[in-house]
């Protein structure tokens, strides 16, 4: 079935990094992602991507990634090539800028998940098609946008929500930051001196902050930062490629645990958000963990549906 592409204004961007996309740009990618799972879910046909295929560079691991960005471009009517980065040349030294200019000659887009944010720029530089940030240890923007849709649907809107942040300050915390100062959205991030998010991420959120009416705030008290917060959201203490630090984040951020006890500070209907992989009774406690894995999950499924909506909207 050819169905007509409705919206032409993304594409042929990148998604490597939340801040080359304005608020209405970001908006849209939600709005799109909230009408391709009404479709989904209704069995609706939604072949927009028909005939097209996903390259996907992997040089970390990857559950809910990987096959969210598989199972989403199928469900456009496209394919996905997994590549792990070792069983590629780029794994034997082929420059990244090579890697870049063949895949853009058989595929009609890229994701790559690795450590530099540079490699992605560099990636991107070179392609001749669309390429998407599926993690670095900068930036997790995909991450982001999904989180954004799953705090809409759960909320009804984005503007003003209160969410705290609790951990490490790392890719997801970079990328959240720059979506829900993006959105007008309140966010605090609470992590001890030494976990601190980026300065200059934080310089970026401040500014959009002041453009949206959003507020960027940053503590070290676990207390304060949960006070009528309406979302407690945490990611994992030690990222993928900080194996070997992992005792001493434990160590670290043990008070920084989403629990019981700043659940009870936060506003009433309050919600958890954990972006996955989950390391109970570290960042989150089980019983917490267990008793919103409704939300947890469902976060997780928007993966699908807002990279779904960002394939289409740029490939
Ligand atoms: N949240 C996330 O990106 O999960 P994976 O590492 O499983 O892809
Ligand atoms: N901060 C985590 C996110 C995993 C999805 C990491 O980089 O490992």
């Amino acid at each position: 079935m050819a169905v007509h592409k409705k919206k032409d204004i993304l594409r042929g961007r990148h998604m490597i990094c939340l801040r080359d996309y304005s608020p209405e740009e970001i908006n849209l990618i939600i709005e799109q992602a909230a009408e391709l799972k009404s479709e989904q879910k209704n069995g609706i046909p939604h072949p927009y991507l028909e005939g097209k295929t996903l390259a996907m560079i992997f040089q970390k691991a990857s559950t809910r990634t990987r096959v969210s960005f598989e199972v989403g471009i199928f469900q456009l009517g496209g394919s996905a090539l997994y590549l792990s980065a070792q069983d590629l040349q780029m794994g034997r030294g082929e420059p990244i800028k090579d890697t870049a200019r063949t895949l853009s000659r058989y595929s009609d887009g890229i994701m790559i998940r690795t450590f530099d944010q540079n490699e992605v720029e560099e990636l991107a530089r070179y392609a001749s098609v669309p390429v998407i940030n599926g993690l670095t240890d900068r930036f997790h923007p995909c991450q982001a946008l999904s989180d954004l849709l799953t705090i809409r649907e759960k909320k009804g809107f984005l503007k003003e929500v209160k969410l705290a942040y609790f951990g490490d300050g790392n890719n997801v915390t970079h990328s959240l930051l720059l979506a829900c100062s993006g959105m007008g959205m309140h966010i605090t991030v609470c992590t001890p001196p030494e976990y601190q998010p980026e300065g200059e991420i934080l310089g970026w959120a401040q500014e959009n902050a002041r453009a949206t009416g959003g507020k960027v705030e940053l503590t070290a008290d676990p207390a304060e930062a949960a006070q009528n917060a309406d979302i407690l959201y945490t990611d994992v203490w030690a990222s993928m490629g900080q194996e070997a630090e992992q005792e001493q984040r434990k160590q670290k951020l043990k008070y920084y645990q989403v629990n019981r006890n700043l659940l009870e500070k936060a506003s009433s209907g309050a919600l958890i958000m954990h972006c996955l992989p989950a390391h109970r009774e570290e960042e989150i406690s089980e019983e917490l963990m267990e008793s919103y894995a409704p939300v947890i999950f469902e976060q997780a499924e928007n993966r699908l549906h807002a990279q779904k909506a960002l394939m289409m909207l740029i490939m």
